[in-house]
């Protein structure tokens, strides 16, 4: 699926699907990591496809430093505007070779996390291998998709995600069904995927 994310940041906040994923995506995540414990005040987060940071202001608050990626100008800049003081804002491609060549910034996190980004991808399984190489010993990647039922869909299946984790060489993979968002029309399952690289 292509999008031009640069046409939705203007008032991407205002959605409150968009808020509501955020809100769920980071409660979901407190169960399997705990980024509200002390421990995490020294630990460095990814926020890849940061869009406007509303996952990456709740995270800011728990971390020493989260770095907020995402390739859109615009949701850039609405992120910026938030001024948030921990957080490192970066408006690249991490698909591009010369973007991860000697980018010292792209290494040793602690957490990468990946809200509703991966299933927007032009290559998943190869963006996941990148974020896989940027993790410390012991850290981990958590992702939030919509759940589909076959590949040729909108969203990702759980088949799809735990290959794609398997292959970045992750370790004690989990997805499942982590919430749902009711719109008028129907209600979207929104799968959680975690992998550790120690
Ligand atoms: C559905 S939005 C989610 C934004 C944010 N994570 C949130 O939950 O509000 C998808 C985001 O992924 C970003 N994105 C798409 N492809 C990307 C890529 N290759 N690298 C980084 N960000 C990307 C888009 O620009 C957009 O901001």
């Amino acid at each position: 699926m292509s999008e031009d994310w640069d046409e939705h940041a203007e008032n991407w906040d205002r959605d409150e699907h968009v808020r509501t994923y955020a809100d769920q995506a980071f409660a979901s995540l407190k169960k399997y990591v705990n980024v509200c414990d002390k421990s995490w005040k020294s630990k460095r987060v990814l926020d890849f496809g940061c869009g406007t940071g509303l996952l990456t202001e709740k995270l800011s608050a728990h971390v020493k430093e989260v770095v907020a990626v995402d390739t859109s100008k615009k949701m850039i800049a609405a992120l910026e505007r938030k001024q948030l003081g921990n957080v490192i804002v970066v408006n690249a491609d991490i698909g591009d070779p010369s973007v991860r060549h000697g980018a010292a910034w792209l290494s040793g996190f602690d957490l990468i996390t990946a809200s509703s980004v991966c299933s927007f991808l032009p290559d998943y399984e190869f963006t996941v291998g990148v974020l896989s190489g940027a993790l410390s010993s012991d850290g981990y990647i958590v992702q939030w998709d919509w759940e589909t039922s076959n590949d040729d869909g909108f969203g990702l299946t759980k088949g799809r995600i735990e290959s794609a984790l398997e292959g970045a060489n992750l370790k004690r993979i989990r997805v499942e069904q982590a919430f749902s968002i009711q719109t008028d029309e129907q209600n979207m399952p929104v799968l959680i995927a975690i992998g550790s690289s120690g």
